[in-house]
This record gives C-alpha cells, sequence and structure tokens, in this order.
C-alpha cells in the first residue's frame, strides 16, 4: 500500500480516488481535516477497504512511525500544505508550521524508518513530495517558461514555504540517500476544488449573481491543468521517474486571469443562463491587487514528457467544461464548503478590497 498525505484535500482526494481506480491498491490517508480537508471528497470509497482514512497532523511524529511500523508503505505521496496563496499573506504561521516543520517531520519518519528497512524494500520504497511552480518566482513576458533548472525565487510566504520543503527533500536525499522525487506543478482546477481559488470561486458567485473580483488588471498569467491530468503525471513519476529528481508538470496552456474567467462565463452563459438573461462577464469587477502577485508562470515540461512519456489529455476547454459541469451537478458538496468558516475568509479577503 501507499501513505498519501493530504489526501482530504483537493489534488489528493483526485489522486487518491484515481489511484484506486487505475491501480486498486490500497491507501492510507493521512490529514488533519483543516478547512482544506473535506471527506465528502472521498464519500465514493465509504465502504471501500482499500482506504483507510486517519485524522491527524504531518508534524506529529509519533503517529507518523505508527503509521508506517503499522502499514509498511512502499511509498508516500506528500500533498498536505498549507496552499492558498492569499491565506499566506494574511496569516504565514500556519505556511511555516506546515509546509516548512511539517515536511521535515515527515522527512525525519520516512528517513529512520526507510534506514532500519531490508535491502529490499529499501529498495523499492519512494517519497514523492508534490510542489509547485511557483518557487521559481515570477516571468517576464517574453521569457521562456520555468525549468527544473530555473533558480528558485518564491515570492509569496505560501512559494517561500514550499521551496523550503523541497530543498529539504533535495538534501535528504542528497545526504542520506532517500529515495525521493519531486514534481513541480502549475495551476490545477477540477472537480472538489474548494471555492476559495480562481476557478471554483468564479463559478459559484456567477451562479448567485454575485461580482467576479479580478485581482489589478487581470493580465496576471497562470499555466492550467486539469487536476486528473496531474494525477496520472504523479503516478508516472512514481513508477519511473528518477530518484532525486524533480519533474515540472503544467498543461502548455498559458492564460491571463481574464481568459480564464471569461472562459468560465462563457461555459456557464451555455450550461445554465442566468435567469435575467445578462452574460456572466457582466459581473466581473476589477479590485484591489494581491500583495506581490506574481506576473506570469509557465511550465516548460519536455523532462516529463521526455524521460517518461507524460501529456496532458485534456484541453482547457474539455477541462473547464467538465468542472463546471461538475460544480452545477455537486450543490450538496458546495453547500456544506461555503456555510461557516469559507464566509468568514470571504469577508476578511474581499471585504477590504
Ligand atoms: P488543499 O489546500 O486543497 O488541501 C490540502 C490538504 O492538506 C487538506 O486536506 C488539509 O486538511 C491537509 N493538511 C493541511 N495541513 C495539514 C497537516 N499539518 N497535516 C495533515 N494534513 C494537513 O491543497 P491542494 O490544492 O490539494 O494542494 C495539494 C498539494 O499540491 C499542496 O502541497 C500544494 O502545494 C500542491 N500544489 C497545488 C496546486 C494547485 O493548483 N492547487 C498546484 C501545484 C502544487
Ligand atoms: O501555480 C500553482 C499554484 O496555483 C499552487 O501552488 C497553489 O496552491 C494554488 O493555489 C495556485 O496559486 P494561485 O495563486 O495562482 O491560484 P489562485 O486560484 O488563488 O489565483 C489564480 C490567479 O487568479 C492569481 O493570479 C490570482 C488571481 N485571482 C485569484 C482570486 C482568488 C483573482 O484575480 N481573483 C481572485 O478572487
Amino acid at each position: 500500500m501507499i501513505l498519501v498525505t493530504g489526501g482530504a484535500g483537493f489534488i489528493g482526494s483526485n489522486f487518491i480516488l484515481d489511484w484506486i481506480a487505475a491501480s486498486g491498491e490500497a491507501v492510507v490517508n493521512l490529514d488533519k481535516l483543516t478547512y482544506a480537508g473535506n471527506l465528502e471528497n472521498l464519500a465514493s470509497l465509504k465502504n471501500d477497504t482499500r482506504h483507510l482514512f486517519v485524522r491527524g497532523d504531518i508534524n506529529d511524529r509519533g503517529l507518523l512511525a505508527n503509521l508506517l511500523a503499522e502499514h509498511k508503505p512502499r511509498a508516500i505521496i506528500h500533498f498536505a500544505a498549507e496552499s492558498h496563496v492569499d491565506r499566506s499573506i494574511s496569516g504565514p504561521g500556519e505556511f511555516i508550521q506546515t509546509n516548512i516543520n511539517g515536511t521535515f517531520s515527515l522527512l525525519e519518519v520516512a528517513r529512520v524508518w526507510w534506514q532500519g528497512l531490508g535491502a529490499a524494500e529499501k529498495k523499492v520504497f519512494r517519497f514523492l513530495h508534490v510542489s509547485t511552480d511557483e518557487v521559481y518566482g515570477s516571468l517576464g513576458p517574453n521569457d521562456p517558461p520555468f525549468t527544473e533548472t530555473t533558480a528558485y525565487a518564491p515570492n509569496s510566504p505560501y512559494s517561500a514555504s514550499k521551496a523550503a520543503s523541497d530543498h529539504l527533500v533535495r538534501a535528504y536525499h542528497h545526504t542520506y540517500g532517500l529515495p525521493t522525487l519531486t514534481t513541480n506543478c502549475s495551476n490545477n482546477y477540477g472537480a472538489f476544488q474548494f471555492p476559495e481559488k480562481l476557478i471554483p470561486l468564479v463559478i459559484l458567485n456567477a451562479l448567485n449573481g454575485k461580482p467576479l473580483p479580478i485581482y489589478g488588471n487581470g493580465l496576471n498569467v497562470r499555466d492550467w491543468l486539469y487536476v486528473g491530468d496531474h494525477c496520472t503525471a504523479i503516478r508516472e513519476v512514481l513508477a519511473g521517474g528518477r530518484l532525486g529528481e524533480t519533474y515540472n508538470i503544467g498543461g502548455w496552456n498559458e492564460k491571463t486571469n481574464l481568459d480564464v474567467v471569461n472562459t468560465v462565463c462563457a461555459m456557464l452563459d451555455e450550461m445554465k443562463p442566468a435567469a435575467d438573461g445578462r452574460p456572466y462577464a457582466s459581473l466581473i469587477t476589477y479590485v484591489k491587487d494581491r500583495p506581490g502577485h506574481d506576473a506570469r508562470y509557465a511550465i516548460d515540461a519536455h523532462k516529463i514528457e521526455r524521460e517518461l512519456g507524460w501529456k496532458p489529455q485534456e484541453t482547457f476547454d474539455t477541462g473547464i467544461r467538465k468542472t463546471v459541469a461538475w460544480y452545477l451537478d455537486n450543490q450538496g458538496w458546495v453547500d456544506d464548503v461555503v456555510s461557516g468558516e469559507y464566509q468568514n475568509w470571504v469577508a476578511k479577503n474581499y471585504g477590504g478590497r
């Protein structure tokens, strides 16, 4: 079996569903269930013995050691993190605690356990660390996309904490020989994404006739990848990635935020036209920019294509169509996540903008 951290979050839950469907191999899912963790994402596995959920913190070394000793996973896939840039600006402490200290705790416990394994188990074990393209900083309009050798230049507390965790993973391979793999992926979208992030926020606000907040001039560029393609890439890296290496994962799909929001609006106009007949794009509202807002991210994904034969399957249009349809079809999930803490976040982040 494998151990997944953060498997109740957006990408982690998509990964577990995809993993069990594709491989049938059991998963132990360790998740703290912060505001971003939601077991409803995994409701379809409720009576499936191949998914074992454990609520806990990656900083709890005793719990981690017990889980490794009991389940003897052949791999750890590490998703658990604080993941939202705006929250890292208003409250960086949790990002240091989980993304840096938590990754350190996980590496330490994994190292000690791995060093005690027999030769055969030691050889197959993998520690796969899921990271982000934001560690590379911000590109100018004509700069080439990030490669695996681009110098790290993180600009937000979130990206700095992820960069620190990447460096720790690198050091554990270099110093102790821990068999690590690191992936740096661009912006994901798809089912189960918490609506603090741009695409689900825009879908839900539009459906509720609320303003669609665009930070600054809306011309910041991100590379967008459908979450299912990210999950496949992680499986490929786990199966065939070279130890100690990092792999960039991206969709060759650069868009301005304005383009993204207009595409979502057009899709909604087609799939669920507004009752008053107005196009959803009329709700677009420019608001105060994110401090330190990175201008552009772009991923050069040639290495993973060349070495592992991975390529994204979805285009932006097919992926967005699936995503919008999912939010329209899952009103119950939406109602659950937007109650409670979510309202406090919306008031805090958008109230003064
Ligand atoms: P998310 O915020 O949706 O989920 C994070 C999960 O981690 C939640 O279930 C949460 O409960 C759990 N968690 C948080 N702190 C924990 C702790 N201390 N111990 C145990 N569990 C804890 O995040 P996501 O968008 O699914 O991102 C998953 C990973 O992928 C993160 O490491 C993120 O940096 C990385 N990533 C995300 C994207 C993206 O576009 N969302 C892109 C590239 C990389
Ligand atoms: O690049 C990978 C990263 O993508 C991941 O590492 C992060 O975990 C993930 O959150 C995401 O970070 P971004 O900051 O790019 O995602 P977000 O959805 O928050 O914002 C996307 C863009 O849209 C960004 O330029 C900011 C802008 N934005 C966002 C929100 C929430 C708006 O204009 N308005 C908004 O209300």
